[in-house]
């Protein structure tokens, strides 16, 4: 596969330019000569038909969709233009959408007025959490007042759980509503034997952090649509650039162009691998009682205070053998592998991982999110005026803008709903002190 934004770079940088163009590095030092902007002969990342145009082509033969964009802004983009896709001239735009939504989501529900369902999980778990299984779905639309104008769900959450979406499809399909995935955790997912991608199972559209799990720099996502979506290419055309910077970083474009020529060259065999590797981790865990969860192939969480363990307990043990994981808190410590990860690395991780003995579960307030009474819209709550206060101060009060820890950047209380007791243990639980609420 070629690689010609990469290519063309290479060759602007040869041939000794004197840069009158943006940006002002000029190129100088380090990494900064890759670092150009939209000169001539670069072409124009959502008007392109050069470079950037054969370079998605490239990327939408990988995934086999009907068409792929880049995005150098993350998902946090590609969301924004998917959820503005399906709504694109609805008049009253309602989605059903797991409680587990990122707050982009929430964010993209502010920008294009669009109203959400909240489908809540069955039963307490982590706030990432959310497993809305076929049946559920089913009785939900069976049952709504009025049927949504998408499905929105989060597969796989930050903890690796994973959602049936050939199933959840089928349902959708059954009522000609679009599945919406956030795929941002899933982009290697199409290189599995057989494809566990969101577009190969049925979804509508998704999106992919590229970032997150494939050889691609911090920012490079994609948004993909699949053949039963092609009606949205138009509206997903017009709405990337709608909220897009008109400044892509053409050092993202360049790892998204550069990550298809090794997404082409067995891949599927390097994750393979990788997954062995994990997977013999995982064992040593099972043996030892060590309780994780263990969906996803290439995530681990292993869980910290069910196995006795503190927040501070499982850092300590973790800086010894210098690790550092995606994420910590009481509850989970999650690890994301990927083929790019050396021998020593998993050395570490095993050694580090088997020295946990399972001890007697250290009891905390369960984490019960809890159906929020809605007095505004999303967007009204976001665009009101609004005030911050001491969490202590907000019981009763309506939140006005996102309040998440971050990560896993989900909600605790949606932005125009009433702030009860919960939200309030739930705040202080993930150490936020204030709130922005609306002013009466
Ligand atoms: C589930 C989920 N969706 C969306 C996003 C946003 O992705 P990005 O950071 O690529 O904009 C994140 C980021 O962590 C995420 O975890």
């Amino acid at each position: 596969m070629d690689t010609p934004i990469c290519d063309f770079v290479k060759n602007y940088i040869k041939k000794g330019y004197s840069r009158f163009h943006m940006p002002g590095h000029k190129g100088k030092g380090g990494f900064y000569k890759y670092d150009v902007t939209e000169i001539n002969g670069a072409d124009v990342l959502y008007n392109s038909d050069g470079i950037i145009e054969a370079s998605r082509q490239n990327a939408t033969k990988l995934f086999e969709s009907f068409a792929t964009f880049y995005s150098t802004e993350g998902s946090s983009l590609s969301i924004k233009a998917m959820v503005g896709a399906v709504c694109d001239g609805a008049a009253e735009p309602l989605i059903l959408a797991g409680r587990n939504s990122h707050k982009a989501f929430i964010y993209a529900c502010a920008l294009l007025n669009v109203e959400v369902s909240w489908l809540y999980p069955k039963s307490s778990g982590h706030l990432t959490e959310c497993a809305i299984t076929p049946d559920v779905l089913q009785n939900n639309l069976k049952n709504a007042p009025r049927l949504p104008t998408a499905v929105y769900l989060t597969s796989p959450d930050y903890l690796g759980n994973t959602l049936d979406i050939k199933g959840l499809s089928e349902v959708c399909k059954s009522f000609n509503i679009p599945l919406l995935i956030d795929n941002a955790h899933g982009a290697y997912l199409k290189f599995l034997t057989p494809s566990m991608h969101p577009i190969s199972l049925g979804a509508t559209m998704c999106v992919d952090s590229a970032h997150k799990t494939l050889p691609v720099l911090t920012g490079g996502g994609y948004l993909h649509i699949a053949k039963n979506g092609a009606k949205y290419l138009e509206a997903v055309k017009r709405l990337l650039p709608t909220f897009a910077s008109t400044s892509p970083s053409y050092l993202i474009l360049q790892s998204l162009d550069r990550a298809n020529l090794i997404l082409s060259k067995n891949f599927t065999k390097k994750i393979n691998k990788t997954i062995a590797k994990l997977n013999a981790i995982k064992t040593v865990l099972a043996k030892n009682g060590v309780s994780f969860i263990d969906d996803e192939p290439l995530k681990l969480s292993v869980a910290v205070a069910k196995n006795g363990y503190t927040y501070t307990d499982f850092c300590d043990l973790l800086r010894k053998f210098n690790i550092e994981a995606e994420f910590i808190d009481c509850d989970y410590a999650v690890f994301m592998v990927s083929p790019f990860n050396g021998g020593l690395d998993f050395l570490r991780l095993k050694l580090a991982l088997s020295t946990i003995k399972p001890k007697t579960q250290i009891k905390d307030t369960p984490v019960n999110l809890t159906v929020g009474e809605r007095k505004l819209s999303v967007k009204d709550a976001v665009f009101s005026k609004q005030i911050v206060v001491n969490v202590d101060e907000s019981l009763g009060k309506i939140c006005a803008s996102v309040t998440v820890s971050c990560p896993p950047a989900v909600p605790i209380v949606i932005c125009g709903e009433v702030i009860t007791q919960t939200h309030i243990s739930l705040f202080k639980r993930y150490g936020i002190k204030t709130v922005s609420v609306v002013v009466d």
